[in-house]
């Protein structure tokens, strides 16, 4: 049954509550260890996943990475169908180290997009790509759904040109991606898909979903491109690896917010983006620049 406005504001203050114990708790709490952030008992304790197998024909996958791997590595079920909303809870917690609140709201914001209730239905992965629900246009891993119906399938183009854009380095001269970096390529593949598709929708609510999915990449992932490319290529959690968040209640919705969504949608500029386009094909094609081309008319 979908949730009245009053359900989804009473869950929103609830949450918010919640959340705000959390990263207050988080500051004065101990941070895990490196190499013992996924609980023990989990899978991943130590940095020793489930064997990965990847998707066979029938099984069910979404437009989620995250979701995705986890099913690869049998955490979810292997074909990704009759997942409980609370199963997801419990194991996105344990795996990425989320916080509570957030590992809560999103199974029942999904829940709700769905018609079902979060304590007692359960759902395909491939059910989570209603289009404009979450998934939406200009994703930074996908090709939009009216070019690509299956949007299990991670698009392998504008993945590599994503981590191509990595301009940091970590203190062993790693690449990683920035909130600079991400704000650049989602410009980008804002600018292209709005261009390109004819069909092609982004409200206020799809553009926060498309920072907040991205950001997890800097924050959960820690922006690392080897990481990275294991993980959206092949939906794969490389062997040793563990959630970059360190705090003993996980990654809030508070801090997630404040300190990378908000900075990532803001540096967000397709104006920008498609001056700089412009430029570029400007000077590959030879022609004047604009300053060129005002003097000459003088
Ligand atoms: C609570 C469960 C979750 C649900 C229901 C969910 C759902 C989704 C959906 C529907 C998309 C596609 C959005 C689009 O069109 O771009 C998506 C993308 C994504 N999600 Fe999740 N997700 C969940 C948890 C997570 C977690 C825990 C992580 C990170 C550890 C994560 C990382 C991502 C990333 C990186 C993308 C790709 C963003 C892009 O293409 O621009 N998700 N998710």
């Amino acid at each position: 049954m979908a949730p009245s406005s009053f359900a989804k504001i009473a869950l929103a203050a609830k949450v918010g509550v919640w959340d705000l114990y959390y990263t207050l708790a988080n500051q004065v709490l101990p941070l895990r260890k490196v190499g013992s952030v996924t609980p023990e008992g989990h899978p991943g304790a130590g940095g020793k996943w489930p064997e990965f197998v990847p998707p066979k024909d029938g099984d069910s996958r979404c437009s989620c990475p995250a979701l995705n791997a986890m099913a690869n590595h049998g955490i979810l079920p292997h074909d990704g169908k009759n997942i409980s909303f609370e199963e997801m809870n419990h194991k996105i917690r344990a795996t990425y180290n989320f916080g509570p609140s957030f590992c809560y709201f999103v199974p029942n914001y999904a829940a709700g997009m769905l018609n079902k209730t979060y304590g007692k239905d359960t759902f395909d992965l491939a059910e989570l790509d209603l289009h404009n629900g979450i998934e939406h246009d200009a994703s930074l891993i996908r090709e939009d759904i009216y070019f690509e119906p299956d949007q299990s399938k991670p698009h392998v183009q504008f993945i590599k040109e994503l981590l191509a854009e990595a301009t940091g380095k970590d203190e062993n001269g790693k690449a990683i991606l920035t909130i600079e970096d991400l704000s650049r390529y989602s410009s980008k593949r804002r600018a292209d898909a709005r261009a390109k598709n004819p069909e092609f929708t982004l409200e206020k609510i799809h553009k926060t979903f498309g920072s907040s999915n991205a950001s997890t990449l800097l924050t959960i992932f820690g922006g690392r491109v080897e990481d990275l490319e294991t993980i959206l290529l092949e939906e794969r959690l490389p062997e040793g690896w563990e959630s970059r968040i360190l705090e003993s209640y996980g990654l809030t919705i508070i801090t997630f917010n404040a300190k990378t969504v908000n900075p990532v949608e803001k540096g967000i500029d397709e104006e920008k983006y498609l001056a700089e386009k412009k430029k570029a094909e400007e000077a590959a094609a030879g022609a004047p620049t604009e300053g060129e081309a005002s003097s000459i008319a003088k």
